[in-house]
């Protein structure tokens, strides 16, 4: 089965994973946020109806051992967090229809009778599980309050996942040689009685979902893995007091003293939430219990990739159950890293949202980086150059530049736009962005949607470039009328397709052009329809950033990050390392192994020889870089590495390396790079080979 192209006639709801209720956010996190908003506004851009819902994840161990941590109460601790949370989003225009928490009545009751829905039908049991226990504390260590060995890698994990090692989920019991994380406590294992979701039940139902869910691809295929290798059914209670109640029957018998594993209760939030938004509204705007329950929908799941395994394994499988419906896409999207290394919350290696403000940047510039660098599902390198790039090329220099000189020559000629009609190449033009927009939104990706706007504003530049209507005027002023008159039209257009991403900017533009109301209220007609006519001179949209404005951003950062590891080294053994959000987090020197797997012809587009290093030196200028003569076999290679300070320079000549020959070339401080040299890690450990494969061998 297939799903009809969007807009459907069905509500769609876009929902974005929760934050848990525990730090600050960064645009790590962000960048869920941002393109869950982009994409639900593209979608009734579409003119599809549509809810953007999310709420504060309250619960479970992440919240509470910070909370712990910080001497407070979980319950004030998260809505603290909850609070800045609700506050932030609107400032990056992340603008929900509802904003929740799942520590709240909907929330609270509608857990409680789906859970007792799946009870009653038979999907849960008991069974007796070993527990981690502190003897000397005399408290039960569920998930982040035990730490140890996983069992699967050996590496150092917590009781939830292995998130040094090989990133399994684990399930209670599981963890080895298990320590308190509060106390420092060695733990016991302990028998305790708990319930379980009858996950395994539905492997043939998933396997047929599986076929049909769209979205991300790393999405739509990890989980097939998982279901192949057989599925563990799922613990959902936990020994805690912070958390939902594992309900008792309906005449309120036997309430135990378990509470429900986060993971229940954190997606039933984002049906509440879409509740809490009817109950708003009223069910003649927005009826929740259609795309939920009782109709249809589209249920569009806006995630990082370290859940997808809650997204297509156990929410679908708890919907299905309790005899909701099931989502029709995951959109799982790539982290963001700084500087090509993971953002790290106890080093302060990371961007923050507040920092980022602080600076008067705009949102949609960051917005627009987080939504079109790279495939949605990739991860995406943050820096201060990579972000002034973006924003002075594509922003100031063609979109920005198109519908400044445009609107500019209108005003000052016509007063607006000039008396004529869109003529037939434009028009046809326009269509054609309109295409590729609704193509790339059905298509699960923002990154084309804000490339069929920026790529319209560069046929804008280049349209009014060929007609040069400045020379036209006194010559052919009907002709003149009709270019500027096109460009126009092309400015609405462009006001349209970017207004998704560029939520500020485009209402800025649609505003310039005289038109009335919200541009986010504008459906794709809107491009074709006349510009209202009347305007005067525009600002313009964006602002270069400058080199020493990069500079200054760059410093700031790395003033941050040095206080912040001067900090750690002073008191290296407090264990506060915790991450603040396990989502968009990743603290560990070890990347976690690449999602996608790539084919042996891929490999093989890869060409890779062994190298002999003739001669280095040091590239005046650049700290970093070094110039290198390498004998590759076939020929010699000037290549350029950042080896500069971490090698010998003198002793290298000799030295047998890898190196991948056909990269494309690069300029780096005015050196001409032809490969790549191989290296690992910080200290770039140089590759090798250790027998007696000549220059030139294909590393294979
Ligand atoms: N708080 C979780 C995390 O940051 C995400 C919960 S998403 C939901 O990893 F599906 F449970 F809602
Ligand atoms: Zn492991």
């Amino acid at each position: 089965m297939s799903h009809d192209d969007f807009p459907t006639e069905n509500p769609a709801v876009v929902t974005c994973g929760l934050p848990y209720a525990n730090g600050d956010l960064h645009i790590g996190h962000l960048r869920t946020y941002v393109s869950g908003d982009a994409y639900a506004r593209a979608l009734e851009t579409l003119g599809q109806d549509t809810a953007f819902v999310s709420g504060s994840d309250m619960h479970g161990t992440p919240v509470a051992v910070n909370a712990t941590k910080a001497g407070v109460s979980p319950e004030e601790f998260a809505l603290d967090h909850h609070e800045k949370y609700e506050e932030t989003f609107p400032k990056f225009d992340v603008d929900f229809d509802n904003y929740g928490h799942t520590h709240d009545e909907t929330n609270t009751e509608l857990t409680t009778d789906i859970v007792r829905t799946l009870d009653e039908k038979g999907y849960v049991y008991e069974k007796e599980i070993q527990v981690a226990y502190d003897p000397e504390d005399d408290q039960w260590l569920p998930d982040r309050y035990v730490e140890g060995t996983c069992p699967y890698c050996g590496e150092k994990a917590r009781g939830d996942e292995c998130d040094e090692g090989c990133g399994r989920h684990l399930e209670p019991g599981e963890i080895e040689e298990p320590v308190s994380t509060i106390s420092g406590n060695p733990a016991e294992y302990r028998e305790r009685t708990h319930k379980f979701f009858r996950v395994s039940e539905f492997a043939d139902y998933l396997t047929d979902f599986l076929d049909r869910l769209e979205g991300t691809s790393n999405a739509k295929n990890q989980p097939r893995e998982w279901i192949e290798s057989g599925l563990q059914d799922w613990c959902i209670t936990r020994d805690m007091d912070w958390g939902i109640d594992y309900p008792g029957d309906e005449e309120g018998e036997t309430p135990s003293d378990l509470v429900l594993y986060v993971w229940v209760d954190a997606p039933i939030e984002y049906i509440s939430s879409t509740k809490q938004y009817s109950e708003r509204v009223g069910p003649d705007v927005f009826d929740w219990a259609e795309p939920w329950r009782d109709g249809e929908g589209e249920l569009i799941h806006v995630i990082g990739r370290d859940i997808i395994q809650h997204h297509t394994i156990f929410w679908p499988s708890m919907l299905r159950g309790a005899g909701y419906n099931e989502p029709r896409a995951v959109m799982a999207s790539g982290f963001v890293n700084l500087d090509g290394d993971a953002f790290s919350t106890s080093r302060n290696r990371a961007v923050w949202a507040d920092d980022y403000l602080d600076e008067d940047l705009a949102p949609d510039l960051v917005r627009y980086y987080l939504t079109t660098t790279g495939g949605f599902q990739h991860d995406v390198d943050f820096s201060w150059e990579k972000f002034q790039d973006r924003v002075n090329g594509e922003l100031v220099g063609t979109l920005g530049n198109f519908v400044y000189r445009s609107l500019l020559f209108a005003a000052r000629n016509y007063d607006g736009a000039p008396d004529a009609e869109t003529s037939a190449e434009v028009e046809s033009r326009i269509e054609a962005a309109v295409d590729d927009f609704a193509a790339a939104i059905n298509d699960y990706s923002l990154k084309e949607a804000g490339d069929a706007a920026v790529a319209l504003a560069g046929f804008g530049n280049e349209y009014i470039q060929r007609n040069e209507p400045w020379h036209l005027t006194d010559d052919d002023p009907d002709r003149a009328e009709q270019v500027i008159y096109d460009c126009v039209q092309i400015a609405k257009a462009v006001a349209v397709l970017s207004a998704p991403i560029l939520s500020e900017k485009a209402q800025t533009l649609w505003e310039q052009l005289g038109e009335d109301g919200s541009v986010h209220d504008a459906t794709l007609d809107a491009c074709l329809e006349s510009p209202p006519g009347e305007f005067g001179e525009p600002d313009e949209l964006f602002e270069k950033i400058e080199d020493d404005r990069v500079a200054e951003l760059n410093e700031k950062l790395e003033e941050r990050v040095a206080a912040a590891t001067e900090a750690t080294e002073d008191d290296a053994d407090e264990s506060d390392e915790s991450e603040e959000n396990e989502s968009m987090t990743d603290d560990t020197d070890i990347e976690p192994i690449a999602d996608e797997r790539i084919s042996f012809e891929e490999f093989q587009d890869l060409d890779v020889r062994v190298g002999r290093i003739e001669s280095a030196e040091g590239i005046e200028g650049a700290d970093d870089l070094a110039r290198l003569e390498v004998d590759i076999g076939v020929e010699t290679r000037q290549i350029v590495a950042g080896i500069k300070q971490l090698h010998d320079l003198d002793a290298l000549p000799g030295t047998k390396v890898v190196v991948v020959a056909n990269l494309e070339k690069a300029e780096l401080f005015g050196v001409e790079s032809n490969g790549m040299v191989l290296a690992a890690g910080e200290d770039a450990d140089l590759l090798t080979t250790h027998g007696d494969s000549e220059p030139g061998t294909k590393v294979r």
